[in-house]
């Protein structure tokens, strides 16, 4: 019962997040030098493909690796149809050894912090291993913010018809103040004719952080260079998020 981004989450996943598209996607391609034909790029925690799939449609030579089954599933069946091949495997980021290197590492949508502080500086090094002397690395984390609306009982929060089931979501929230974590308890069921088929229960701790916390983090860990941007309208018209872009070298 459960699971982590297993079946019943990744099929919510997908009905609003499968493909990255506009100013998000724009954003990281523009870091892709196409004039040059060997540059590589690594997908660390690429999920369903929402993000590697549009690369692979531009042309991009992009590999990626994710903790969740599901989820490069998922990425494996809408690479098909789409007549592309996927080159992603099942690996965590904080045992990632890179056979080689790349120019540019990226970790999008907030990713980075579902992992926990003691994997923080582990997986940061086996970035800065995976990286070209002049690589980059491209890195979004989910900020602290003023007010958290917790949960503290079950509360349904979200029911969503996929063909011909229904998926129910529950909630548990519990904002961690000392730790910076906002722990949630996701529980996705699946009903189909009234009954419910399937439960899975998904542990969900993201830590949030400072801009200023998470740069001096990064620069602990070999990032000397590490410069911030701020996309307008991202996610859409009226959103933003920030993104650290990190060298090790200047250039
Ligand atoms: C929010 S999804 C993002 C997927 C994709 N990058 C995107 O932009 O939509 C986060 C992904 O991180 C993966 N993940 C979480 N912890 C991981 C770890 N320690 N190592 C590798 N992948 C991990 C999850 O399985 C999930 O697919």
């Amino acid at each position: 019962m459960n699971s982590y981004y297993g079946e019943l989450c990744t099929k919510l996943y997908e009905t609003d997040k499968s493909i990255a598209a506009g100013k998000e996607l724009e954003f990281y391609l523009s870091f892709v030098d196409r004039t040059n034909s060997d540059f590589r790029v690594l997908e660390p925690m690429c999920g369903n493909g929402r993000m590697l799939i549009p690369f692979m449609q531009n042309g991009v030579h992009i590999e990626g690796f994710d903790i969740s089954e599901d989820m490069l599933q998922a990425c494996r069946e809408k690479a098909r149809r789409l007549n592309l091949q996927p080159l992603i495997h099942h690996q965590t980021i904080e045992e990632f050894d890179s056979p080689r290197p790349y120019d540019l590492i990226m970790i999008p949508f907030g990713s980075f912090s579902l992992l926990p502080n003691e994997l923080v500086d582990r997986s940061l090094v086996n970035m800065r291993a995976a990286l070209k002397p002049d690589g980059k690395l491209l890195l979004t984390i989910i900020l602290k913010r003023d007010h958290i609306d917790e949960m503290l009982e079950w509360t349904e929060t979200a029911r969503q018809d996929v063909n011909d089931e229904c998926i129910v979501t529950y909630k548990k929230v519990h904002y961690d103040a000392e730790q910076s974590l906002l722990v949630t308890q996701l529980k996705y069921q699946l009903v189909r004719e009234g009954n419910v088929e399937k439960t899975e229960i998904m542990d969900f701790p993201l830590r949030l952080y400072d801009l200023a916390e998470f740069e001096s983090i990064l620069k602990q860990n070999g990032f000397q260079h590490v410069q911030m941007h701020d996309v307008k309208d991202g996610y859409g018209e009226g959103t933003r998020f920030q993104v650290f872009e990190c060298s090790i070298t200047s250039r």
